[in-house]
């Protein structure tokens, strides 16, 4: 009598540790197939599904790795909140993978690169990650970094002092880890991509960084783990980053100008108009927000810009926080947190080169 089949509890393998992982490496290598490298904080949404599409059709095996990262949170950020939603992730994963199969199986190899597929997720624990060290998020904190400077320092590191070092630091781990032929991150965390490909080329890592679109609700509003916390009131009004680099979009794309103030002022128009309504209304109505920054910058430094040279193009990009809700009503949709996390939103607009 032959023995029962294992039963396989996942269509992928859940690594912890580093060793496991590097054998699975060492054996898609010898049997001359590729890797893509997703690297993600799970929560996953369409956006990490994208990616992870991407990554399938590009490479025979796909690695996700659902980490927090600590060293990527300031001292007084939303660490401990952060949503963790293992289950519903791995759900998503298999479910993504079912697709990836039927893809495969209408597949004409002759054609096309073969579909690939989720083979492993690595899940590792803060003690695998920082071996030794204990990771500090404390700005002069010890611990082995890697800090990519002045580009970090930028925009979204004005606010956020730590963020891409801890970033940075993550990935350099992941990227040695998992030693994939590519990386694939969203464009909607735009100076995460930016300081990403210039640490692999300063340090030469054999990973091809690749970018995908922002994936956007219907309305526009790019998708975000963090957009679980805005509830209805908060997530109509926070569509004003997107309409609002839309507008400046617009004026730039008309030809009219390559001139930032008259770029950048299109943008402020929208900001400017939505926080009158907003603040017109009552507190059990409005939701305040703050812009954080509006920027036209350069695509490889993000250097600000004064003129666009519409042979580079540019990132158009901003940040707005989202204020708690000052009074809710009963029955009132207010996400995740009953309104009271403030939310930081972030999206961005690329000026494509013009030939
Ligand atoms: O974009 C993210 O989710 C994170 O910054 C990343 C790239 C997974 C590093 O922790």
């Amino acid at each position: 009598m032959t023995a029962p089949a294992p039963i396989q509890k996942h269509t992928f393998q859940v690594f912890r540790d580093v060793p496991p992982l590097r054998a699975l490496r060492r054996e898609i290598l010898l049997a001359n197939r590729t890797v893509g490298l997703v690297p993600t904080m799970g929560a996953l949404h369409e956006g990490h599904l994208a990616l992870i599409r991407q990554a399938a059709a590009e490479n025979t095996d796909v690695i996700v790795s659902i980490f927090v990262n600590p060293t990527q949170f300031g001292v007084n950020e939303d660490l401990a909140s952060y949503p963790r939603t293992w289950d519903s992730d791995v759900a998503k994963l298999e479910a993504l993978n079912a697709e990836l199969g039927q893809a495969t199986t209408n597949q004409d190899t002759t054609t096309s690169p073969p579909q690939g597929r989720i083979t492993a997720i690595l899940a590792p624990t803060a003690q695998v990650m920082y071996p030794t060290v204990p990771p500090s998020s404390e700005i002069d904190g010890d611990g082995s970094f890697v800090t990519i400077t002045p580009i970090a320092r930028r925009l979204e590191g004005a606010s956020r002092p730590v963020f891409f070092r801890g970033v940075a630091t993550v990935c350099m781990k992941l990227f040695n880890i998992v030693g994939a032929e590519r990386a694939y991150f969203g464009q909607k965390d735009i100076q995460q991509t930016v300081v990403i490909r210039r640490m692999v080329k300063d340090f030469h890592v054999d990973t091809e960084i690749k970018i995908g679109a922002t994936v956007r609700e219907a309305d526009g509003l790019a998708m975000s783990s963090r957009n679980v916390y805005l509830g209805a009131r908060r997530r109509a009004v926070g569509l004003v980053l997107y309409r609002a680099l839309k507008a400046a979009e617009e004026r730039y794309a008309a030809g009219r100008t390559v001139q930032r103030r008259a770029i950048l002022d299109a943008a402020e128009a929208v900001t400017q108009q939505v926080r009158a309504e907003q603040e017109a209304l009552a507190p059990t109505q409005r939701a305040r927000f703050e812009v954080d920054y509006i920027s036209l910058a350069d695509p490889d430094t993000l250097e600000e810009l004064e003129v666009v040279d519409p042979a580079k193009g540019a990132i158009l990009s901003g940040a707005i926080k989202m204020a708690p809700l000052e009074e809710t009503v009963p029955g009132e949709d207010c996400g995740l947190g009953e309104g009271k996390v403030p939310v930081r939103l972030i999206d961005n607009l690329i000026f494509a080169p013009r030939a």
